[in-house]
């Protein structure tokens, strides 16, 4: 019995130092309540440290580009997050360290600056899925706020996406967001403050899905090629949460299954006939989502759908251009047609979108669980 026990300590041991040990509080920031939301108000309450990892799945069509972020070293970021609330506004302060500060001049294509950017779900709560993190997605527009800097203007926008390259710029009453340097610590400090609730958005509520990106302009980062982090969830101590929407995105948080099973069940599974991840990479790049990073910036419940329900988010590629059907005839103007082929959704004539990867519903719970513990290991 006693060699029994031990065993599998051992056992339960060896999978948890490989599986996805994140804790749900991990990706909790909490906020508080304070009469003015300034940024030195800000400055008082407790941060948060998030992570943020280099956005893989959707790449550029700039070849240049791409190769600094394969390059680009450190491949995360960390950066210091605190809310502050009132009944009017929410404010959120962002530090992070950046050693080279990037101002793109105003007349230049070739040069990137810096850059920041805050982003909710239009809707969420009780019965509603998460977003796609790059920017939403047809059923989940998110509200996104970006803030870059750029030589002589005050760059700042507030767009309602739909994913990447579906943008609506939107001018929203009292929202402001400042960006400086502080050579000291060699670090940015960007301080976005907005109603609370609006039209479009209403964040009064106790827990708020949030996240972010950054962009390094030294390292060409601009559009898709950018760290983001996975949604995190602003907790506002003087607001209700609903039981039910708090226990739908803390699924699969800690060690919820075994990670080699899971990477075995989708080489059974055919998924690596699509998708590129670890070692497996006989899938034709930009035919589906690039897997090796995904786990960095998706949530476990967000990867869950994505496997029996990939129509739930159907995620639009960034640059479905550069790729030609050389084999078709050229148009009128000379030009290949679109290669069909990597498009990942189908179009029907009422604009809906059908996801071109299948529903895996035959799975178990088990295989779902070990497929996603394994997908939050690839970083
Ligand atoms: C026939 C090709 C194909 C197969 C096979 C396939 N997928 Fe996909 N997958 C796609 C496409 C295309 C998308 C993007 C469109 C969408 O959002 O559904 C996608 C999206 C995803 C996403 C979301 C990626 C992101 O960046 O957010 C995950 C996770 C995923 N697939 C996992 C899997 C797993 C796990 C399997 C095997 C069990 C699998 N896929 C099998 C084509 C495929």
């Amino acid at each position: 019995m006693k060699k029994t026990l031990s065993l599998l300590a051992l056992s339960t041991l060896i999978i948890s130092s490989n599986a996805g040990t994140d804790n749900f509080n991990d990706d909790v920031i909490e906020a508080k309540q304070i009469s003015n939301v300034t940024e030195e108000s800000l400055n008082s309450i407790p941060s948060k440290k998030i992570t943020l990892y280099q956005q893989y799945s959707v790449h550029l069509n700039d070849a240049n580009a791409n190769k600094k972020v394969e390059e680009q070293k450190p491949v995360e970021a960390e950066a210091e997050v605190s809310v502050g609330y009132n009944q009017k506004e929410i404010g959120i302060l962002i530090k992070w360290k950046d050693d080279t500060k990037s101002v793109q001049p105003a007349m230049t294509t070739t040069k990137f600056g810096d850059g920041v950017s805050v982003q909710f779900p239009v809707k969420y709560g009780k019965g509603t899925t998460l977003a796609y993190i790059g920017m939403g997605d047809t059923k989940h527009p998110v509200m996104t706020y970006l803030k870059k800097a750029v030589e002589g203007r005050d760059y700042q926008k507030a767009f309602i996406a739909e994913g990447f390259g579906s943008l609506t710029e939107i001018s929203e009453k009292g929202f402001s967001f400042t960006m400086k340097y502080d050579d000291t610590n060699k670090q940015w400090i960007a301080f976005i403050k907005k109603p609370i609730k609006t039209a479009d958005l209403n964040l009064a509520s106790g827990l708020v899905p949030v996240s972010f990106a950054i962009w390094d302009g030294d390292s060409l980062n601009r559009d898709g090629n950018k760290v983001i982090s996975n949604w995190k969830f602003i907790k506002m101590d003087k607001m209700k949460t609903d039981p039910a929407y708090l226990k739908y995105v803390s699924w699969g948080y800690g060690d919820i299954g075994n990670p080699e099973r899971g990477k075995e069940l989708m080489i059974q599974n055919g998924c690596n006939g699509c998708h590129r991840f670890a070692d497996q990479t006989s899938a034709p790049e930009g035919l589906a989502p690039n897997l090796s990073k995904i786990g960095g910036y998706s949530n476990p419940v967000y990867l869950r759908e994505s496997i029996v329900n990939p129509n739930d988010v159907v995620i639009r590629n960034l640059n479905i251009n550069r790729h030609y059907n050389k084999s078709a005839e050229k148009d009128k103007n000379g030009a290949y047609p679109n290669n069909d082929m990597y498009t990942w959704y189908i179009k029907d004539n009422k604009g809906n979108l059908t996801s071109k990867m299948p529903p895996y519903t035959h799975l178990s719970e088990q295989d779902l669980k070990d497929i996603v513990a394994y997908l939050k290991t690839l970083k």
